[in-house]
């Protein structure tokens, strides 16, 4: 069984790719998280600081990975504001050490990229178009593709925006939104900010099916369909039954933001799709009934 370590397994996503993986019992997990060390789905967690290259060098000797699926990041927009040389270091250069160091391993390395590389003037962007990012979280994660390069066997796996609930940890937009929606607390969404939705466990499939493969290169991966957060809001309203009426419409100028959000990131999953036709790629309401079924 080929050794999987999931860095950021903490987190969002990284909890939905353990369970995968140990629900599809065809890998050796391996955990890294940054802080935290609740053991998940029967799999350990190591805290390990990515940007302490010295601790990564020797827990990597540890573990011996034939692959790395490098989730962790720091991927909150405003603590990217906040301490931009942070940002460079875990997003960037600690990426980039990792795929030294699995370079000389000849491990492979899928490394979780996102929409933001692109400043949201265009629509259903493929893996051709020129990234442009407007972000200090959306340039250091560009800076962090072009670092992970330095794993010969490597693939960057572009996500659109992520929904669904969360496995713990800290709450998603989604799992704000359905609290609003059962509070009756008033939430704001914006009529003219469109994304491609990808929800987690679709997600967490194609990017373990990936990280299986041989697929090298740039890969994204959205969802089917092109939605405003607004549409988003009022379809999961729909979809779970519940009352939309705390649901606030606005456009972005109305709220003041420290950097430009970008207008349409929508990616094109053309490349994705054609590698692995086979694999579940439900549409947004679709998605929202059945993670709420089976979750
Ligand atoms: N969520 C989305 O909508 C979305 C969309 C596009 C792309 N992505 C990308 O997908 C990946 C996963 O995103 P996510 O939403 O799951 O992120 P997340 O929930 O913010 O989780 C981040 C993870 O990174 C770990 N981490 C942070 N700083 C670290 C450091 N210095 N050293 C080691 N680990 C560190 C955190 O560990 P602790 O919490 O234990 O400290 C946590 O496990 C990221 O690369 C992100 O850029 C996400």
């Amino acid at each position: 069984m080929p050794r999987i370590l999931i860095t950021g397994a903490s987190g969002r996503l990284g909890r939905y790719l353990i369970r995968h993986l140990v629900r599809q019992e065809r890998s050796d997990v391996v955990a890294w998280s940054g802080a935290t060390r609740t053991p998940l789905y029967g799999i350990a967690l190591e805290p390990v600081d990515l940007s302490d290259f010295e601790s990564v060098e020797r827990a990597l000797a540890r573990v011996r990975p034939d692959i790395i699926i490098h989730a962790a990041a720091m991927s909150r927009l405003s603590d990217c504001v906040a301490d931009p040389a942070r940002a460079a270091r875990v997003n960037a250069e600690a990426s980039g050490h990792l795929a030294r160091l699995a370079g000389t391993t000849g491990c492979r390395m899928v490394y979780l990229s996102t929409d933001l590389v692109f400043d949201g003037s265009g629509s259903w962007y493929s893996e051709d178009a020129p990234p442009a990012p407007v972000s200090v979280y959306g340039r250091s994660k560009l800076q962090g593709e072009q670092a992970s390069r330095a794993a010969p066997d490597s693939v960057r796996v572009r996500l659109a925006n992520l929904f669904g609930p969360t496995l713990g940890g800290q709450p998603s937009m989604h799992d704000q939104l359905v609290t609003a929606l059962r509070q009756r607390v008033p939430i704001t969404l914006f009529d003219d900010e469109w994304r491609s939705p990808l929800a987690f466990p679709v997600a967490a499939a194609a990017v373990a099916a990936i990280a299986a493969s041989p697929v090298v290169g740039l890969v994204h991966l959205g969802g089917p369909d092109r939605l405003s957060r607004l549409e988003m809001g009022l379809l999961a309203a729909e979809e779970l039954g519940l009352d939309p009426a705390p649901i606030r419409a606005a456009r972005r100028s109305a709220i003041p933001a420290a950097e430009p959000r970008p207008r349409d990131v929508s990616l094109d999953s053309t490349r994705w799709r054609t590698a692995f036709p086979d694999l579940w790629w439900p549409d947004y309401r679709t998605a929202v009934r059945e993670m709420a079924a089976r979750p």
